[in-house]
């Protein structure tokens, strides 16, 4: 590594932006070596994966154990996961003890464990399975636009998606882990005057379902792809709300359920393009007709807390579908476009803000 070497008047420089080949900028780190940990990023998903698959945080939650045991627990070769562990614990995944040879949770283990609160696993499982191999083709996405996924799986990524009813499963069990990301964000909807509320794109209507359990007097309907919406059932009635909330299957870009006087769509329009958006939207307004609330879940970029994590799901839209983060002004000009005005923008304590309108 020839990168400069740490020095203190380097690392205590504070204003202004950081000179090139300043470790300031890079966590204290050689730019090389910052750089080449954001380089083995592809290694890193990979070795997260293998064990978030295996298993190897559930074994560990109880407390450490030896390394051979957690190999066998898990079955997979005790000399190989002493080296995953010893990577990840650089990462902060695990707890590697080398003079006992034990593994246990490092500050970041539990969210690979499959039943907790912060759980990320489903979506270790599903970016490996299905986004990894796809964003080997971003250059060419770069040049002609067309999304890698597409490209790589043939079809559009939910048209792909819908062939299996394992990929739908996983997609809906790791959208309920990213629940997490807009949990502050569904905490802060305003449905105090809301009687009815669709929720556009509501999956297996695990949100809807927490909504209509905070709020006794609302009534719901969770609308999504047919094969999609089937799954809600099922939670609907563990969470105890089906004489409140029901289900409608459809395509959100031909129409949706009439007559409510709220919708929401929850991480739906960053999915599409600006033109497909205009669609969804219209089909929501002749829907609802004139002064109907709106709520948007979303991004605003530069906004809200968190806003790393807008910048990174744009590289998602990027390589996996048509869509992008927006800004205020984009999220203003596209619900102006389709009859609606935007009222205000409420950021809240995670990365996503809701974004409220009315139609006119
Ligand atoms: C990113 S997920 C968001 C799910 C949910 N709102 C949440 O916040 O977890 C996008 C959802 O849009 C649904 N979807 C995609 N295309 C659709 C269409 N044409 N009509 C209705 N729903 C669609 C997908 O099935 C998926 O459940």
């Amino acid at each position: 590594m020839n990168g400069p070497s740490t020095s203190a008047s380097v690392t205590s420089a504070t204003a202004g932006p950081a000179p090139a080949g300043s470790t300031s900028a890079c966590g204290g780190r050689a730019p090389a070596v910052a750089m080449l940990r954001l380089l083995a990023g592809f290694q890193v998903s990979q070795a997260l994966y293998v064990v978030a698959r295996a298993g190897v945080a559930d074994v560990l939650a109880a407390g450490p154990r030896p390394v051979a045991e957690a190999a066998s627990a898990t079955g997979v070769r005790t000399d190989l996961l002493r080296r995953l562990v010893r990577t990840l614990a650089a990462e902060h995944v695990f707890a590697f003890d080398a003079d006992q040879d034990t593994v246990g949770l490092g500050p970041l283990g539990h969210t690979l464990c499959s039943d907790t609160d912060d759980s990320l696993r489903d979506v270790a499982l599903m970016w490996m399975d299905t986004h990894y191999a796809p964003f080997a083709g971003l250059w060419s996405t770069l040049h002609d636009g067309v999304p890698a996924a597409e490209r790589e799986l043939g079809k559009p990524l939910f048209d792909w998606i819908a062939e299996e009813p394992e990929r739908v499963e996983g997609f809906s069990a790791a959208m309920g882990n990213l629940l997490a990301l807009r949990q502050d964000a569904l905490d802060s909807l305003d449905l105090r005057k809301v009687h009815h509320l669709v929720d556009i794109g509501g999956a297996d209507g695990t949100a809807l379902a927490a909504l209509a359990r905070r709020h006794e007097w609302l009534w719901g309907t969770v609308f999504d792809l047919p094969h999609v919406v089937a799954g809600a059932e099922p939670v609907l009635r563990a969470a105890g709300v089906t004489d409140r909330v029901g289900t409608w299957g459809g395509d959100f870009f031909e129409s949706v359920p009439p007559g409510a006087d709220a919708y929401l769509a929850c991480f739906i329009l960053h999915d599409w393009n600006d033109d497909q958006c205009a669609v969804i939207l219209d089909r929501i307004r002749r829907a609802a007709g004139s002064r109907a609330r709106l709520f948007l879940v979303e991004t605003v970029v530069g906004e809200g807390a968190a806003p790393e994590v807008a910048a990174l799901l744009d590289l998602t839209m990027m390589g996996m579908l048509n869509g992008r983060e927006r800004s205020r002004a984009d999220w203003r000009s596209l619900l102006s476009g389709a009859g609606f005005r935007l009222d205000r923008v409420v950021a809240t304590n995670g990365p996503m803000c809701v974004i409220e309108a009315t139609s006119l």
